[in-house]
């Protein structure tokens, strides 16, 4: 008699167990969204061509590597990268980037009108406004 008992304590551990598997599956689900944000393509084509060099755990250039790791950026989570961003459309909308002395020797650098305008509208989160 006394062994019939464990049959519904055996369905609920089971149970119990079957939710705890679930359940992080979501939330290691949900968390991997949180880690690989939006990165468009042509961005990272923008980035690495003109950005990248100065901006990476390599870099020789100390003040442009402390300030920004691209490498780390795109590995961040989306909160962070959200803080990072708003800094990238400041810096562009100023026109401080590249660095103007940078320019003068290597005017290629330069980003065009249309680099500029998408990575702001990327960075941003808006369009470059047209009418200036
Ligand atoms: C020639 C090297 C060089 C290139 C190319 C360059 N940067 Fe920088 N960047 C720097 C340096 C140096 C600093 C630090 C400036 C300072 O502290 O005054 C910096 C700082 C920054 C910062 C941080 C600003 C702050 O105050 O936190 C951002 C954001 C940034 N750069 C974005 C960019 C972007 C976007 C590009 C490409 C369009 C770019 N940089 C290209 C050298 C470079």
């Amino acid at each position: 008699m006394k062994k019939l008992f464990f049959l519904p304590a055996l369905a609920i551990i089971g149970l119990l167990f079957f939710q705890g598997i679930s359940k992080t599956a979501s939330e290691s689900e949900s968390l991997s969204h949180e880690i690989a944000p939006d990165m468009p393509p042509h961005i990272k084509a923008i980035v690495e061509q003109k950005c990248y060099g100065c901006h990476n755990a390599k870099s020789k250039n100390e003040k442009g590597k402390e300030k920004l790791d691209w490498d780390e950026f795109e590995a961040s989570k989306k909160s962070k990268q959200m803080a990072t961003k708003g800094k990238i459309a400041e810096v562009l909308e100023a026109g401080d980037m590249p660095p103007a002395k940078f320019l003068e020797n290597k005017p290629e650098g330069k980003l065009t009108e249309t680099e500029l305008a998408s990575l702001i509208e990327w960075s941003a989160g808006k369009k470059k406004s047209t009418q200036e």
